[in-house]
């Protein structure tokens, strides 16, 4: 209820407003104080690239760009939370308005083309207040690096020994020419760089790619050829969309960038099952995009996903939502004859 009238406020204001709005408050912990409790579901705790997660819904990448709540995030019943993207330096990102909230398809567009506040300064603000649940880093390049593995490399070693794991995020369409990285050579030559990296520092962190939802079944094919040759660690399926915008009904379906929520859920739920068949379970699944209830979450593990991510239904949601999708898909996955979370990734694919 209280979130529902602070939510007609927020929605009168400009999104990005908004969003620093609800940062402050969230990191306040003075709006929501009595959805601050964190249930525990067993049947939704396993264990995933090497990780013990209390439950699977994190927090997507572009949410806590600064990093300064993932802490509270994970007290409204997140299992994890992923900061980012981070580039090498800070960068302010597109010019406004670049972010459009599309009330009517419950889904976001966005080009905001990463703005934030650089690795070194954002270290700096999570050693001053090490993460207490799982973090995870999401790392991309400078707007004019796009095509270069060398800023990956940077701020893998600005944050190797505080991140649980590590986003390597290929797949913005906002930041021109990133999207080439998923090309056969660029993305051979850039997982491997970045697997010497984490040799050289004695490190086990695990990297996982973040990847985008605009590719077909030939590219899907090649790139599951590589992932199982360099034996990646893990996958983010799937960033924002640049298609599906025709047959939306808001007045902002023709804008620029990348779209999420509602109008993606299908799209990357097909992306998952694809590349879940051709990897054949071997590497772990982040499913992103869409999910917004227990049922959304259900299919979506059902899918191939290991774990998810949330970004959209948070805003259209709420705080509480976390917490709602867990007791939600807890329920769905005993309904069914299931005793844990682990049993159902992947069923709805033939192996
Ligand atoms: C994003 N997303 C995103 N992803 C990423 O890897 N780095 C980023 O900086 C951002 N920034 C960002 C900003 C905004 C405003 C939105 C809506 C999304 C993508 C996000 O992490 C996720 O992949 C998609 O939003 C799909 O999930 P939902 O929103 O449908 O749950």
């Amino acid at each position: 209820m209280l979130y529902k009238i602070f939510k007609l406020y927020l929605n009168k204001l400009d999104p990005e407003l908004a969003h620093s709005l609800a940062i402050k408050s969230i990191k306040s912990s003075f709006l929501f104080p009595a959805f601050f409790l964190k249930k525990k579901n067993k049947n939704l705790q396993h264990r995933v690239f090497g990780i013990n997660f209390e439950n699977p819904v994190g927090l997507a990448a572009g949410f806590d760009k600064n990093a300064e709540i993932y802490n509270h995030i994970q007290k409204l019943g997140f299992g994890f939370s992923e900061v980012g993207t981070i580039t090498p330096q800070a960068q302010l990102g597109n010019i406004k308005p670049r972010l459009f909230r599309l009330e009517e398809d419950e889904g976001i567009i966005n080009r905001l083309g990463f703005p934030n506040d650089g690795m070194k300064v954002i270290k700096k603000r999570i050693q001053e207040d090490m993460p207490k649940g799982i973090l995870g880093i999401n790392i991309g390049p400078n707007k004019e690096n796009a095509m270069l593995v060398d800023d990956f490399l940077l701020c893998f070693d600005n944050f190797f020994n505080i991140a649980s794991y590590f986003a390597i995020n290929i797949s913005s369409p906002n930041t021109p020419n990133l999207r080439l990285q998923h090309e056969e050579k660029k993305i051979l030559k850039l997982i491997e760089f970045i697997q010497i990296r984490r040799e050289e520092k004695k490190s086990n962190v695990p990297i996982l790619f973040k990847i985008s939802p605009d590719i077909n079944d030939f590219e899907i094919k090649k790139l599951s050829y590589i992932f199982l040759k360099k034996k990646i660690d893990g996958l983010i399926l799937t960033n924002t969309t640049i298609e599906n915008k025709k047959n939306l009904l808001s007045e902002h379906k023709s804008e620029e960038g990348g779209l999420s929520g509602a109008p993606l859920y299908d799209i990357s739920n097909k992306i998952i099952q694809k590349f879940y068949i051709h990897l054949k379970n071997t590497v772990p699944i982040i499913g992103v995009g869409g999910v917004c209830d227990g049922k959304t979450a259900f299919e979506k593990i059902k899918s191939g996903a290991a774990l998810l991510q949330i970004y959209t239904s948070l805003i259209y949601k709420g705080p509480y939502i976390a917490n709602k999708i867990n007791s939600e898909l807890s329920y769905l996955i005993k309904k069914n004859g299931y005793k844990n979370i682990s049993e159902i990734i992947g069923i709805n694919c033939k192996l």
